[in-house]
């Protein structure tokens, strides 16, 4: 983790299920500042002592964020287990498998990702582009979450992704997820070290409501993309930053970008601005 980010989150605690990794519980609470936790009773009992902090629990193929908000809102149910957010990529493995089959994706041609292209993802989330970015690159992405608890889930999701189709589980394996926030990580980075930067801030009227997106808005850093990180996003690339936006694209117009739309994601519209000084 390359700065506390606790003044922005709640602490989460991590744990495995009994057919998980300790290590992988290890490795992700000391990547992203959490709580590392014994399951010597059950996961109910661990809830009620968590007393309502999250508490992601690692499995040997699923991995699950109890959350209390999760049991207002409704998600999961089921007799024997409480609910929680269940992390799988979702809609983003359904993007990436019909990127594998030769679609093409707006987020890659817009950007005009080529094999061998340095990508950073500044606003990871749970690794969706990332993934599109990875596959189309056939190289590493890294991937920026400043919220400790999405980048554990994005971690947790990613090492999970695919484990039924080998294909995906390497694109997945080929994004790197660091708990950081960008605006800390791209003043201390050496310009011109990528070829494209991908922001995709949280939009100002989200509309989707799907379980991942929904712990996306739960937990993700709200605040609007400044000029001024645009600026530091476009000194670190050689090509171009590429932003997202829902449409029509207010925040886009707001940053003096043209949004650009595509027919395949008719809600979604991209800026794209140049690689700067
Ligand atoms: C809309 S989501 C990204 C979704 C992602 N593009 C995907 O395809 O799944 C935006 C994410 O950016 C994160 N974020 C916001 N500000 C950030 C910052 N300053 N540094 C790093 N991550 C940030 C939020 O916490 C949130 O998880």
């Amino acid at each position: 983790m390359e700065r506390a980010l606790a003044d922005i989150a709640p602490p989460a605690w991590v744990t495995c299920a009994p057919s998980g990794d300790p290590a992988e519980a290890q490795r992700i609470a000391a990547a992203c500042g959490l709580r590392v936790v014994e399951r010597p009773g059950t996961l109910r009992e661990l809830l009620a002592e968590a007393n309502g902090l999250p508490v992601l629990v690692l499995g040997a193929t699923d991995a699950i964020l109890h959350h209390q908000l999760e049991v207002e809102r409704g998600g999961r149910r089921g007799e024997h287990e409480p609910p929680g957010f269940r992390l799988t990529p979702g809609m983003a493995q359904l993007r990436l498998q019909n990127a594998i089959k030769g679609d093409s994706d707006p987020l890659v041609r817009f950007a005009e990702l080529a094999a061998g292209d340095r990508v950073v993802d500044l606003t990871l989330g749970l690794g969706g582009d990332a993934l599109l970015a990875a596959h189309a690159t056939q190289a590493r992405v890294l991937g920026l979450e400043a919220h400790p608890v999405l980048a554990a889930c994005a971690m947790a999701s990613l090492a999970r992704a695919g484990h039924r189709n080998p294909r995906v589980a390497a694109v997945a394996a080929r994004v790197e997820v660091v708990c950081a926030d960008h605006a800390t990580w791209l003043a201390q980075r050496p310009a011109r070290s990528f070829e494209v930067a991908l922001l995709d801030p949280m939009f100002r009227a989200p509309s989707a409501a799907a379980p991942a997106f929904e712990l996306v808005r739960t937990f993700a850093l709200h605040q609007p993309l400044t000029p001024d990180t645009l600026l530091a996003a476009r000194r670190v690339v050689t090509r171009c930053v590429l932003v997202k936006d829902a449409a029509p694209g207010h925040e886009l117009d707001r940053l003096g970008l043209v949004p650009l739309s595509s027919r395949r994601m008719p809600k979604v519209v991209f800026g794209r601005a140049p690689a700067g000084e």
